[in-house]
């Protein structure tokens, strides 16, 4: 495994002391790391979805609020979940419409079929298990209930993941060392060796009881949106 990346017994405690360390200057790095495709993407995620005031959407690993704000805007009623105090702070300092509830993503303390839509950006490499994620994303949901997850992913062909690869493995760090936390952003780029193979994972939304699972491809493959229903 790379060096940066705890081993599963560590990860939770890791993983979260790590995003409280960076909340202070999450946003300012997304916006310029991701030249603001970021947000384009959330608000992809949630047109795919079709997000709008007749829904409860939950937002797992809600970070500084990106995700729950725009779904808030859509007049959705948000309740954002997320295990570090601080991200969930920056959420709040920003005033983002929504509940806003520390827990982990996979034991959401909410009632069964509690939610028509689960979003979730950017979380899958950072939890400890995928599957338990999923399954607690299904367990939230009402039936037909929509699930978007967005995460990063690396471009097929060679030349782009070439190009990728250089800058998501060198100037990603490089940049967040400076600014921010040179071990965090060290990580984001490893985590990425915690996600699965494409058929791997989306045969483990199946498995976790999810149908129509679409992928679209973001950024020339630099990310990916996995758009479900339950
Ligand atoms: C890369 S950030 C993404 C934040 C936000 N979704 C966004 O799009 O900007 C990952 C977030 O997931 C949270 N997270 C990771 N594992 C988690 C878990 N097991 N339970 C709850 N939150 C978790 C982290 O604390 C962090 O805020």
């Amino acid at each position: 495994m790379t060096r940066s990346l705890p081993a599963p017994p560590d990860k939770a405690a890791v993983v979260q002391a790590m995003f409280d360390r960076i909340a202070p200057r999450y946003d300012l790095l997304n916006r310029l790391l991701t030249f603001r495709l970021d947000q384009r993407w959330r608000r992809l995620a949630l047109r795919l979805t079709a997000v709008g005031p007749a829904d409860v959407v939950v937002d797992i690993g809600c970070g500084t609020g990106d995700m729950s704000a725009l779904a808030a805007a859509t007049g959705a009623r948000v309740i954002g979940v997320d295990f570090a105090a601080r991200m969930l702070a920056g959420a709040r300092a920003r005033g983002v419409s929504a509940a806003l509830v520390r827990a982990d993503g996979t034991a959401v303390p909410l009632r069964t079929g509690s939610a028509t839509v689960v979003t979730s950006a950017f979380v899958l490499r950072n939890v400890v298990s995928i599957p338990g994620l999923l399954e607690e994303s299904a367990r939230l949901l009402a039936p037909g209930g929509r699930l978007a997850l967005l995460e990063v992913d690396a471009p097929r062909w060679a030349l782009a993941r070439w190009g990728h690869a250089l800058y998501f493995n060198r100037v990603v760090p490089a940049i967040g060392g400076l600014l921010s936390d040179r071990t965090a952003y060290r990580y984001l780029p490893d985590s990425a060796a915690y996600l699965p193979d494409e058929r791997r994972l989306l045969a483990m939304i199946a498995a976790a009881g999810f149908t129509g699972i679409a992928k679209h491809r973001l950024g020339g493959g630099a990310a990916q949106l996995l758009i479900a229903r339950r």
